[in-house]
Formats: C-alpha cells, sequence, structure tokens
C-alpha cells in the first residue's frame, strides 16, 4: 500500500492510474477503521481498479471540541488492517494540506434535507462533512465514491451536493456492518465499556421491532413508542425520527411515500450513538 502526506505526491499518483485508464475508488473516512469501513474497501475493490482511503479526522464537522478530542487516532492499526483489506493507496493528509488558506466555508443551500435529524442536534455539521469531502474529490477525482448507510442523512447530502455541484462521480451506499449482538460498528464504540456495548444494542433492538409495526400503526405513533423503548436507565434520546428516505422529512402515514427509514441518535456512557433502518423501500 502506498502512503501519501501530500497533496500534490497523491495528485501525481493519481493521474498516473487514470492515464493507464483504471478506474479509481475513494472511501473518506476519520479513521479508527473497524469492519464497517472495510466492508467500503472491499466494495471499493471489488468496484474499481484502484481504491484510495483518506484518514482525516476533519475539524470543521465537530460542533464539540470535546468530542473532536476524543476522537481515537490508532494510526499504525488502521494502517494495519487497510494492508489486511488489499487498499492500494492510503491519503494522510495534515489540516494544512486539506484547508492551505484555512477552512474556508463552502456554501451549499441544502434546503430541508440539512435542517432535520443530525442537521437540527450539531449545529455545522453537515456544512463541515460537505467541506470536507468537496475538498476531498477535487483532489483525488475519483470515479467512484463509497460511503455507508449507516450515516443515511450524510451520503444523502453528499449525493445532494455531486447533484447540485454536477461532480462526476458515482455515489455507492454500502450496507450498514453490525456487530453479532446488532450494534452497528463505529469509531466510538471503543468509548464504551463491555456492559455499555450490550446495553447500546437497544437501538438495533427498538428500529427491529419499529419495522415490525409498518402495517399495523402511524410513525407517530411508531416514534413515540420507540422514544419511551430509548429511554431506558442510562440511556438519553436525542431524536427517533421516521422520515421519507428521499426528502428526509417526516411523513404523516407509511402510505405516504414508498421509501421509509427510521433514524435513532442516543447518547449512552457519554458516547453519542446512531443508527437507521429502512422501514420500506418499494
Ligand atoms: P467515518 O465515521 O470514519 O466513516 C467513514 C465511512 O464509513 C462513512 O461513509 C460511514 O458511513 C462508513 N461507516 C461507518 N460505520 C459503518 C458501518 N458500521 N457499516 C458500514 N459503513 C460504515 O463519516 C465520516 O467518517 C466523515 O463524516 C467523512 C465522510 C469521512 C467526512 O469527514
Amino acid at each position: 500500500m502506498f502512503i501519501f502526506k501530500r497533496v500534490t505526491d497523491l495528485q501525481r499518483f493519481v493521474e498516473r492510474q487514470k492515464k493507464e485508464g483504471k478506474l479509481v475508488g475513494f472511501v473518506p473516512t476519520m479513521g479508527a477503521l473497524h469492519e464497517g469501513h472495510m466492508s467500503l474497501i472491499k466494495r471499493a475493490n471489488d468496484e474499481s481498479e484502484i481504491s484510495v482511503c483518506s484518514i482525516f479526522v476533519n475539524p470543521t464537522q465537530f460542533n464539540d471540541k470535546d468530542d473532536l478530542k476524543k476522537y481515537p487516532r490508532p494510526i499504525e492499526k488502521d494502517i494495519e488492517l487497510l494492508i489486511a483489506n488489499a487498499c492500494d493507496v492510503l491519503f494522510l493528509p495534515e489540516v494544512e494540506d486539506v484547508y492551505p488558506k484555512g477552512p474556508k466555508p463552502l456554501v451549499i443551500d441544502f434546503g430541508k434535507l440539512d435542517k432535520v435529524m443530525e442537521g437540527a442536534f450539531r449545529e455545522g455539521h453537515f456544512a463541515g462533512v460537505a467541506q470536507v469531502v468537496k475538498r476531498l474529490l477535487d483532489i483525488v477525482l475519483p470515479d467512484k465514491l463509497f460511503m455507508g448507510q449507516k450515516d443515511f442523512q450524510q451520503f444523502t447530502i453528499i449525493q445532494n451536493m455531486i447533484d447540485q455541484l454536477d461532480i462526476p462521480t458515482e455515489l455507492v451506499v454500502c450496507d450498514i456492518m453490525r456487530e453479532k449482538s446488532g450494534l452497528a460498528m463505529s469509531s466510538r464504540n471503543v468509548r464504551l465499556s463491555e456492559k455499555g456495548r450490550k446495553a447500546a444494542t437497544l437501538l438495533h433492538k427498538t428500529l427491529k421491532a419499529a419495522k415490525k409495526k409498518v402495517n399495523s400503526s402511524t410513525p407517530e405513533k411508531v416514534e413515540k413508542w420507540a422514544l419511551k423503548e430509548l429511554a431506558a436507565p442510562g440511556f438519553e434520546p436525542e431524536y427517533f425520527t421516521i422520515a421519507d428516505g428521499y426528502t428526509l422529512q417526516p411523513i404523516k402515514e407509511f402510505s405516504d411515500t414508498d421509501y421509509v427509514v427510521a433514524c435513532i441518535a442516543v447518547w449512552h456512557e457519554g458516547v453519542r450513538l446512531i443508527d437507521n433502518m429502512i422501514l420500506k423501500k418499494e
């Protein structure tokens, strides 16, 4: 695996690959890699000829400075995992490489997409995500971009950005990887105790039970029920939202749209956990 820290070195390498007609697949990450990230690398290897992974803990998307400080950075382990999964290139820039003139804000109007769920609870988060993904796409110029369904609102917003800015990159959305227990894999899970990890399976259990209620209830009733479930001892739910999978806006009836998603954010042991499940896609 090649490791590039400098933008120009990476660009020179990618340019050469493209001249040889190779398809470039890109997996942006913030490191602390796990099997969820690896599923994206494997998909990039399957669907393109050169897989590029970036590890960059992007300061502009953290609304909570403490979360940024506590974000795990096990770089040696990450490199080993990437090599074991046949990643071709790791791009490992510093803040100054990504934002040479300072983090100039990227102003994109996402309409109502970034006003709900994560956008409502994490001010400025998606402006930061869009800014860094745009900058990374400008540097890597990939044919395909691989992102996880785990961050449902994130991939929806990035698809919207790609459409608005006519970026010639295809977004490929990959399934959520879970522990055997059902807990969605996340870099933040390492901050949970053993007991906390077991208890956090509550998110997946609630999503699965919510899905069973689709034919016999209303979104509002299911949301209310789920929020009660998620208010278990030690848990502090921020939201459980049932939304139209295209617009991310709340729905009144399950029949309002052919694509319905339920998204969760809860706090447990001081860690913010998110998860989601598609309740219906026709
Ligand atoms: P990060 O949280 O490191 O996630 C990188 C990618 O891995 C995202 O596309 C995310 O959806 C995917 N991912 C995380 N957990 C997953 C799981 N359990 N199963 C499948 N895919 C999973 O998301 C970010 O970083 C950043 O916001 C980023 C896009 C890199 C911009 O800074």
